[in-house]
């Protein structure tokens, strides 16, 4: 039995376990749901429970029971209780955050009061995100669309948002698509895990990956099953040579942006990484993320234009618009195509109906280009502006030369300990993301992320004020640290600092 009891006078209600399976008596049941509930942070500190009387009610048990229960919960810390007032949750119940079960990356997701200045790259300005374009377009949506409509749509996605990508995709990135080819997912993350499962059925069980790359995507795939192989990337892209070497038939690469160093695959790499799935009868998984943002030269198109039958192509509009509308596009080679539909439709029944309708809007009525044009003209003046802080205050740093994406890579001049600089650099305010994560079993470079997309151009100076207290404060402990060694060994100085 899981009964739904309601906890307070706005009506607020908490499904509480009391099956059999739970504890032999009703006391035990009751004990351990509001123990887990409190834990969990279903019940949170603060929250004033029912009285014991209506609780009994709600449950249909004997008062004394929930008399009781109280009892041992107020002498075990989770209940603040005292005699003829509220029983309160409170606060020593609640399980801290642990690595293992933290949230996953949300950079900027909160507002900031601590006056932190958080640059890990991640979520776009979403500042930025089209409020007046959207909110036409749903009021459009809602007044056309017919009361059917608001059922299950095809699980691979309505046919208005599928033709509008079949015609954004072609003309703005120089893909191979016809509508009937695109499979909407809610995002790059959730594409990559469907494919997971597809490819494993079909016997392939390495993906290459390049290194570096997005730590929680390799995290993700290597759940799923697959096993992951580290191939390393150069000024050119992914090291076409090295792929071959690994054995893999599966690679998921970033061709327009890489991701993080920012190199575009070059045309040879291009041709070569092709050439390289035709032979292996192989896949590449084409990771589209950012391509819109490309401030200098012209957009390259993507890969999957040149080889549509070796060659996945995913993208989404986390950074055009906002990750919180997860609305993506896989197409995919028709060998996998039919399993790919199948394992989207067996995980959700398709993606949210009334935002497809509303992003198919913005597609052809043009709002979504002249979004994308704003939004280049945004980042490209932040990006100046992080440069141009970098030049002054740290020159001696490298930093990427690439004039596209959302984030810029900052090579220090010598080696440093790169997992004390983000840690210092967190003492001083300023949160950024390391490298060496992205590298999964290679060793590179060090080096630090710093993403100018939500940070106001003062804040993004202060930054890289705070990022220079933070070499200098490493500078100094290491060489106080390399005075006080110097007499009894050499050698550790320099691993000091490796
Ligand atoms: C390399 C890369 N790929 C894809 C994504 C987007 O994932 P999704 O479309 O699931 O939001 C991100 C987001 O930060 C990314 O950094």
């Amino acid at each position: 039995v899981s009964p739904s009891v309601r906890l307070d006078a706005v009506g607020r209600e908490l499904l509480l376990d009391l099956s059999e399976g739970t504890g032999r008596t009703l006391r035990v049941r009751l004990l351990g749901a509001l123990k887990e509930a409190i834990r969990e942070g279903q019940l949170s500190p603060g929250t004033v429970l029912p009285s014991s009387r209506s609780l009994a009610a709600d449950l249909g048990i004997s008062r004394g029971v929930v008399v009781a229960v109280f009892a041992q919960l107020g002498a075990e810390g989770f209940l603040t209780t005292r005699p003829g007032a509220h029983t309160v949750v409170a606060t020593a119940g609640r399980r801290p955050a642990t690595a293992e079960g933290a949230e996953p990356h949300v950079a900027g997701s909160e507002p900031d009061a601590s006056g932190v200045i958080d640059l890990r790259p991640g979520p776009p300005d979403l500042a930025m995100f089209p409020r007046n374009a959207w909110t036409a377009a749903t009021r459009d949506v809602l007044r056309s669309l017919e009361d059917r409509e608001l059922g299950y749509a095809a699980p691979w996605g309505c046919w208005t948002l599928r033709h509008a990508l079949g015609d954004y995709l072609p003309r703005v990135r120089g893909a191979t698509v016809e509508p009937t080819d695109v499979v909407v997912v809610s995002g790059v993350t959730q594409g990559l895990a469907l494919l997971a499962r597809v490819l494993l059925k079909l016997g392939f069980d390495e993906l290459a990956v390049e290194s570096p790359s997005h730590a929680e995507q390799r995290r993700i795939l290597g759940g799923h099953g697959l096993r992951i192989i580290d191939v390393p990337v150069d000024d050119e892209g992914v090291d076409v040579g090295a792929l071959r070497r690994s054995g893999a038939r599966l690679a998921l690469v970033t061709p327009a942006h890489q991701y993080p160093t920012g190199v575009m695959l070059s045309a040879s790499r291009r041709r070569a990484l092709i050439r390289w799935a035709e032979e292996k009868q192989g896949f590449v998984l084409e990771d589209d993320h950012d391509a819109e943002f490309r401030y200098e030269r012209l957009a390259v198109g993507c890969l999957q234009g040149l080889a549509p039958e070796r060659v996945v192509l995913l993208g989404s509009v986390s950074k055009s618009l906002a990750p919180g509308v997860r609305l993506g596009w896989a197409v995919a080679p028709v060998p996998l195509r039919a399993a790919l539909m199948s394992a989207k439709a067996a995980d959700d029944f398709g993606s949210a109906v009334l935002g497809q309708h509303v992003l198919a809007k913005l597609l052809t009525s043009g709002m979504y280009d002249a979004h994308l044009r704003k939004l280049r003209r945004h980042y490209f003046g932040r990006r100046q502006v992080l440069s141009a802080a970098m030049a002054e205050k740290l020159p001696d740093w490298s930093v990427a030369t690439d004039r596209a994406g959302l984030h810029l890579l900052l090579h220090p001049p010598s080696p440093l300990d790169e997992a004390r600089l983000v840690e210092v650099a967190q003492q001083s305010g300023l949160r950024v993301t390391g490298l060496r994560d992205m590298y999964g079993s290679l060793v590179g470079q060090p080096g630090v992320l710093l993403s100018y997309a939500r940070a106001p151009n003062g804040l993004l100076v202060e930054a890289v004020d705070r990022l220079g207290d933070a070499v200098a404060t490493l500078t100094k402990a290491g060489v106080q640290r390399s005075r006080g060694k110097a007499v009894t060994s050499v050698a550790a100085t320099a691993a000091d600092f490796v």
